[in-house]
C-alpha cells in the first residue's frame, strides 16, 4: 500500500502538465513526482471521450504500478472526460485529483467574478465541465466558453510573444463569447506558458486564472488532511513519455522550468 513516502503520479497528453508539475515542485518540495506525457497520442483535445478514457486508464495503471499514493490528471481534456472512469479504476488504491475541480471551487467561492470566460481544447469545452461546475456552486456567475484548439500546437511549436501568436491570440480573445468578461480561466495546462501574453491582450484588466498554483495548493491540503504530505528529501522526479524526440525534451524543460530527462516507455 502507498504511504507518505510514495510518489505522486501525474499525466497529460504531452508536456502541458509540466506547468502543474512545476507549481507542485515549488509548493511541495518534499514530494516525489512521476510524470507521464502521452506524446505518442497528443493532442487529446481532438479525440473522442472513449479514446481519452482508454488512454487515461492505461496511464493510470502504469502510475499505480509505480506505487503512487495519488494520481493527478494534469490535463483538462482528460479531467473533463475521464475523471469518473479513472476514479472507479483506482478505487481504494490511491487518491485521484483532477485539474478542474480546484479551479471551479476557487472561482465559485473565492473570487468576486460575475462574468467568467473559459478557454480550452474542444474536448474540454464540449464537455461543459467548467460552466456546470461553477454554476452549480454559484448560479450568480455567468460562464461563457470558447474552444481555442490552435493554441496547443502554437505553444508546442514555440510561437510565443511573436507576430503569429499575437494574431492567433487576438483572433480568439476578440470573439463575442469573451466580450465583457472579468475573469478568464485558462482551461488547458499548456496555456500558463502564454498567460502574460493573454493578460496583455486584456490590458491586465481581466483576472487571468491558471490552474497550476491552485491545483498545487489543493494537493497540499488533500495530502495534509490524509497525513500523507512528505516533507523530507525525495529520491528525484521521474519523467516518462510514450514517444520521444529531441524537441519534446527541449520544450519539456521549458515547461518545467529546469532541465529534465525524458524516458520513453511503451504502455
Ligand atoms: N494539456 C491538455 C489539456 O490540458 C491539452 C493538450 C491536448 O489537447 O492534448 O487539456
Amino acid at each position: 500500500m502507498p504511504d507518505i513516502n510514495s510518489p505522486i503520479g501525474l499525466f497529460d497528453s504531452g508536456v502541458g502538465g509540466l506547468t502543474v508539475a512545476s507549481a507542485i515542485r515549488q509548493a511541495l518540495p518534499g514530494e516525489q513526482m512521476i510524470y507521464f506525457g502521452d506524446t505518442a497520442h497528443l493532442p487529446y483535445g481532438d479525440k473522442s471521450k472513449d479514446t481519452i478514457i482508454n488512454y487515461s486508464l492505461q496511464i493510470t495503471d502504469f502510475l499505480l504500478g509505480k506505487g503512487c499514493k495519488l494520481i493527478l490528471i494534469a490535463c483538462n481534456s482528460a479531467s473533463s472526460n475521464a475523471y469518473k472512469e479513472v476514479r472507479d479504476f483506482v478505487g481504494e488504491k490511491a487518491m485521484v485529483l483532477n485539474v478542474i475541480d480546484p479551479v471551479v471551487e476557487y472561482v465559485a467561492n473565492e473570487t468576486e467574478s460575475h462574468n467568467v470566460g473559459v478557454i480550452g481544447t474542444k474536448a474540454t469545452i464540449n464537455s461543459e465541465t467548467y460552466p456546470r461546475g461553477i454554476q452549480s456552486r454559484n448560479p450568480g456567475i455567468e460562464v461563457s466558453s470558447l474552444a481555442t484548439p490552435l493554441l496547443v500546437p502554437m505553444i508546442e511549436e514555440g510561437f510565443i510573444f511573436d507576430d503569429i501568436s499575437n494574431a492567433i491570440v487576438r483572433s480568439y480573445l476578440s470573439r463575442k463569447e469573451l466580450q465583457g468578461i472579468d475573469s478568464l480561466i485558462l482551461g488547458c495546462t499548456h496555456y500558463p506558458i502564454i498567460k502574460n501574453q493573454i493578460s496583455r491582450y486584456f490590458n491586465f484588466e481581466v483576472n487571468v486564472i491558471d490552474s497550476a498554483k491552485i491545483v498545487a495548493e489543493k494537493l497540499r491540503d488533500v495530502l495534509t488532511e490524509k497525513h500523507l504530505l512528505r516533507t523530507d528529501k525525495h529520491p528525484g522526479h521521474e519523467f516518462f513519455v510514450s514517444d520521444h524526440t529531441e524537441y519534446f525534451g527541449i520544450i519539456a524543460s521549458m515547461f518545467f522550468g529546469e532541465k529534465i530527462k525524458l524516458d520513453k516507455i511503451s504502455l
